[in-house]
């Protein structure tokens, strides 16, 4: 009924304003009007209401969003915040790229993903943990590892039991020991629960080798691997990741991936292709200068007074910032404002990581000595 009058009050408030127009018989209507503009309000947000799912409505904004918000606005910012390479694409993938577009190869590619793509991807797990998929029906190109994410949440009912696990970390930059992985398989295979393991920083791992669960005895049926192109090979902007499962699931994610995007970028699956074929080298470089970059940075928080364990993979520092007598929202905000230093609230990420923040290192090497110039400095402003 409420919207019924409103829409009534729609239609007789453009009667009256065009009756006024022109003459100062508008005077007269316009409490009537500013009633009938009041009645539009109420009524557009009455639509808004109804227009939006209340899950969606009542879903926070991205805090890190926030951050960057206001971080555009402002000059001489050192951005700890955005957890993506500083590196662009090496040439040889942009070129392939290219190449791919001026090929005239602009269609969409099978559901799956173009085959060569799959039996790379495939190739590259038997390498690196002996693991062997039918790239046939075991893998599925996706449009970015957060794709993948989503598909496995659409695909499972919600009695599933899954355990989900990000390693390395985002945004502890932990990685998850031998020992621990194989507590979690242990007790996966003893409750019968699927785990989804994503990947993406797996080639970001420092002074060892990435251990995937799927390779664990008595795991490969019972985990969803998820990885992709844009950490390890700065491909962030080319939305492109994969899924290796056991075909029976890919068949369900599948059906929810064709009726949503159909396929991942074309240019971008050959481009990764180039990626797998000859891209070892540039993920080796730079493997080499995040590493630097990290030894540099987590030392140097240490040294400051900011307690940061140590980092073992993907390229954040988290270091803990409760001694300041500030919540890491506070630390962050004043940090921005009177250092020009950019990092993210832990507790944006959860309330575990409330007294924490996160700085991506994955910035110049110079920018990190500076912020940690700026962020030492604001520290003695604030014992
Ligand atoms: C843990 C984790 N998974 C997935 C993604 C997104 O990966 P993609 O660009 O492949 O969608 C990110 C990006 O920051 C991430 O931190």
């Amino acid at each position: 009924m409420e919207g019924e009058s409103n829409t009534f009050n729609l239609h007789s408030i453009s009667y009256h304003s065009s009756v006024g127009k022109g003459n100062n018989a508008i005077f007269c209507f316009l409490p009537l009007i500013k009633k009938q503009e009041e009645g539009i309000q109420d009524f557009m947000d009455t639509l808004k209401r109804e227009v939006l799912s209340e899950r969606v409505r009542l879903v926070k904004p991205s805090g890190i969003r926030k951050f960057f918000d206001i971080i555009n606005t402002m000059p001489d910012v050192i951005s700890l915040g955005v957890g993506e390479p500083d590196f662009v694409t090496p040439a040889h993938i942009r070129e392939a790229g290219i190449r791919s577009i001026q090929l005239g190869h602009t269609r969409y590619t099978s559901n799956y993903g173009i085959l060569e793509l799959r039996e790379e991807i495939a190739a590259l797990l038997q390498r690196r943990y002996g693991l062997n998929y039918d790239p046939r029906t075991e893998i599925l190109v996706t449009v970015g590892v957060s794709e993948g994410v989503d598909l496995i949440a659409a695909a499972i009912t919600p009695r599933t039991k899954m355990i989900l696990i990000g390693n390395p970390n985002n945004p502890t930059g932990a990685v998850v020991p031998q020992d621990e992985l194989e507590g979690i398989a242990r007790l996966a295979i003893e409750h019968d629960l699927i785990v989804a393991i994503d990947e993406v920083y797996s080639r970001l791992v420092y002074e060892a080798e990435h251990i995937s669960i799927a390779a664990m005895p008595g795991m490969r049926e019972r985990t969803l691997l998820l990885d992709g192109f844009s950490k390890a090979y700065a491909m962030t902007g080319w939305r492109i990741g994969y899924v290796a499962v056991p075909a029976h699931i890919l068949e369900a994610m599948l059906k929810i991936h064709q009726y949503t995007v159909m396929c991942a970028g074309t240019a971008s699956q050959e481009a990764a292709i180039e990626a797998l074929r000859n891209g070892e080298n540039d993920v080796q470089i730079m493997h080499a200068d995040y590493a630097r970059r990290r030894r540099m940075f987590v030392d140097g928080l240490n040294r400051i007074g900011l307690p940061t364990c140590e980092p073992r993979g993907a390229f954040y520092a988290f270091p803990y910032i409760g001694d300041t007598g500030m919540t890491d929202e506070e630390f962050a905000e004043k940090l921005l404002f009177e250092e020009q230093v950019a990092v993210v609230p832990g507790s944006s990420f959860g309330a575990a990581g409330a007294g924490f923040v996160r700085c991506a290192y994955c910035t110049a090497y110079d920018k990190l000595e500076e912020a940690l110039v700026r962020m030492e400095r604001f520290l003695k402003n604030h014992q």
